[in-house]
């Protein structure tokens, strides 16, 4: 891989200990994806936030760095509402851990704002064509997919050493080839809301890593295409999608369509919603905001809950610069007696783990609760949801779209 001299400088130490362990993370990943130099990156998105995910190896691999970084750089969820942490029961331990690791991350210069979807926020902005090296896995797709942004899914170590240098190694989703449709997905009845995230859910399954393609026959709106693409990196590996006529990419590049094809049928995603009427047991805890509500969320959210009282635990996950920014749709919310959490969410919160069954309307959540938290996840509709909160009635009708 091609350094130049101010990057064999970096790597033979000369800028000091913290730089040369990030320019080495690097330059070993490029060797072995084949990247030919470093490029700039525009921003930096680091996992690895949680002490639940990252213990005290993780702490002290993060205290012990020195320095600043060189492009905006912001931090994905922690393990707790940095605020208002007692609220969920989190014990003081855990919470003593945490406000240590986001104070090493702010130590830095990143913003501990603690989000997994940063392109939501005033100051971090992307464009088509922009190199990132983010790393949550839904951020990643929605950079990839739906800005036509290019990154990497950086592992925690990797995105904070690229945020220290301002670069990153230039291979897989940096580079046109790798972009290019390999798996067509068909689906041909019009999709609703909620629709979306059991779809992800299905077809990340079926493209695994590969960048698949799809044909609706309904339109997605940003949101409906966050809830897609986070569910694919979850129950799949998927970075990078395509709709036709939708996303920026293919509109501009043209693709041909791929060899391999698949239809997805409207039963399988009936099957995603039947999971809560086949749940084992009743959610004791339901949850939306996988990945962190957007605006438009919190306002439906706002508007379903309007009036009504929740009589089970549940928890509305978005980020704190939304949370201020629209405290009418907070303090509707709340009044229900659902609670809006920012800084972390169900899956990397160990809030979560003190509950046997959680109904969840996001196809990643549905992914990683019962690995991540040991809870039976079931699946339905914000409606459903919010039904299921208010009386218990969504299960009778299976969650429904
Ligand atoms: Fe975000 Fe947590 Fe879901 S990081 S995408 S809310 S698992």
């Amino acid at each position: 891989m091609y350094l130049t001299k101010e990057e064999e400088q970096i790597l033979n130490g000369e800028a000091g200990e913290t730089l040369r362990q990030a320019i080495g993370i690097l330059v070993t990943l490029g060797d072995i994806y084949g990247a030919d130099r470093l490029i700039p990156i525009k921003s930096a998105q680091i996992a690895g936030v949680s002490y639940k995910t990252i213990g005290d190896a993780g702490l002290e691999w993060i205290s012990d760095l020195q320095g600043r970084v060189k492009v905006p750089a912001i931090l994905n969820p922690a393990g707790m509402d940095l605020e208002d942490w007692e609220r969920l029961r989190i014990s003081p331990d855990f919470a003593e851990k945490q406000k240590l690791i986001v104070q090493a991350y702010e130590k830095l210069g990143i913003r501990c704002e603690c989000t997994c979807t940063p392109y939501a926020l005033e100051g971090f902005d992307v464009g088509y064509g922009d190199h990132l090296a983010w790393s949550e896995s839904s951020a990643v797709s929605y950079a990839n997919s739906v800005l036509g942004a290019r990154t990497n899914r950086e592992g925690g170590p990797s995105a904070l050493s690229a945020a220290l240098l301002g670069k990153t190694a230039n291979y897989g989703f940096h580079l046109d080839e790798n972009r290019v449709p390999e798996i067509s997905i068909d689906v041909e009845y019009p999709l609703e809301r909620s629709d979306y995230g059991a779809l992800g859910y299905v077809a990340g399954k079926l493209a695994g890593k590969r960048v698949p393609v799809f044909h609706l026959r309904s339109t997605p709106d940003a949101d409906e295409l966050k809830a897609l693409g986070a569910a694919m990196a979850a129950s799949g590996a998927v970075a990078l999608y395509h709709v036709e006529g939708i996303t920026p990419e293919i509109r501009k590049r043209n693709f041909e369509d791929p060899a391999e094809k698949v239809a997805i049928e409207k039963k399988e995603l009936d099957e995603i919603y039947e999971s809560l009427r086949t749940a084992r047991k009743e959610p004791e805890l339901i949850t939306i905001g996988c990945p962190h509500c957007t605006a438009a969320e919190l306002e439906t959210a706002a508007k379903l809950l309007k009036g009504k009282t929740v009589s089970k635990e549940f928890w509305i996950f978005t980020s704190r610069e939304l949370a201020k920014r629209y405290p009418a749709y907070i303090r509707t919310i709340e009044e229900s007696g659902a609670k809006v959490v920012c800084d972390t969410c169900m899956v990397v919160s160990p809030a979560t783990n003190r509950f046997s069954c959680v109904m969840v309307n996001s196809g990643k959540a549905l992914a990683y609760v019962p690995g991540m938290c040991g809870a039976e996840a079931v699946y339905g509709s914000m409606e459903a949801c919010v039904e299921e909160a208010v009386g218990g009635t969504a299960k009778k009708e299976g969650g429904s779209h």
